[in-house]
C-alpha cells in the first residue's frame, strides 16, 4: 500500500494540478492532497476554501483525499505515513527550487521521498499565479481551471459572468 502526498498552496488549483492529480492516482494507492495553511502567505483563498474547492474537482477520484496542513510537510508526511512526496515539474525554472526542497525534506526525514512527475505539455505554462493575474483583468480563465472554480476566482475580483 503505497500513499503519496502531494503538496501545494493551491490558490487556486489548476488544470494543471489536477493532471498531476490523476496521474499520481494511477501510480500509487493513496493520494492525500496536502493544502498548505501559511498565515504568512496571504493568499487569495482561505484554506477551507481551498480545500472545498479541490474536494468539489476531485469527487470522482476514489483514491484522492484533501486535507489541510501546517507547520513542515514532512511532519505532515510522517502523520499520514505517506511514503513519497510528489511535486509537478513544468520547466527547467522549477528546478533548482524542487531540488533544494526535496533534498532539505530528504535530510529532515530521510523516510520519505520525492517523486516529480513532467507536467504535461498543455499545461506547463499554467500556474496559481497567472490564473489569478488573468481573472483579476477580466480575461479569460474557463480553460486553465476546474470548472468549479471558475465562478469563485472571478468572484474574488468582483467580477461577474455575463
Ligand atoms: O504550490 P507551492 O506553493 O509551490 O507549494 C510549496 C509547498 C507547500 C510544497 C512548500 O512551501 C512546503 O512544503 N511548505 C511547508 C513548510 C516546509 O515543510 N518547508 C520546508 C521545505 S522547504
Amino acid at each position: 500500500m503505497k500513499t503519496a502526498i502531494y503538496p501545494g498552496s493551491f490558490d487556486p488549483i489548476t488544470l494543471g494540478h489536477l493532471d498531476v492529480i490523476r496521474r499520481s492516482a494511477k501510480i500509487f494507492d493513496k493520494v492525500i492532497i496536502g493544502v498548505l495553511n501559511n498565515s504568512s502567505k496571504s493568499p487569495l483563498f482561505l484554506v477551507e476554501e481551498r480545500v472545498k474547492m479541490i474536494q468539489e474537482a476531485v469527487k470522482d477520484m476514489e483514491k484522492v483525499t484533501v486535507e489541510s496542513f501546517s507547520g513542515l510537510l514532512v511532519d505532515f508526511a510522517k502523520e499520514k505515513n505517506a511514503d513519497v512526496i510528489v511535486r509537478g515539474l513544468r520547466a527547467i525554472t522549477d528546478f533548482e527550487y524542487e531540488l533544494q526542497m526535496s533534498q532539505l525534506n530528504n535530510k529532515l526525514n530521510p523516510d520519505v521521498d520525492t517523486m516529480f512527475l513532467t507536467t504535461s505539455v498543455e499545461y506547463a505554462y499554467l500556474s496559481s499565479s497567472a490564473i489569478k493575474e488573468i481573472a483579476k483583468f477580466g480575461g479569460s480563465i474557463e480553460s486553465l481551471v476546474p470548472e468549479n472554480v471558475i465562478k469563485p476566482v472571478y468572484e474574488k475580483f468582483q467580477i461577474t459572468l455575463s
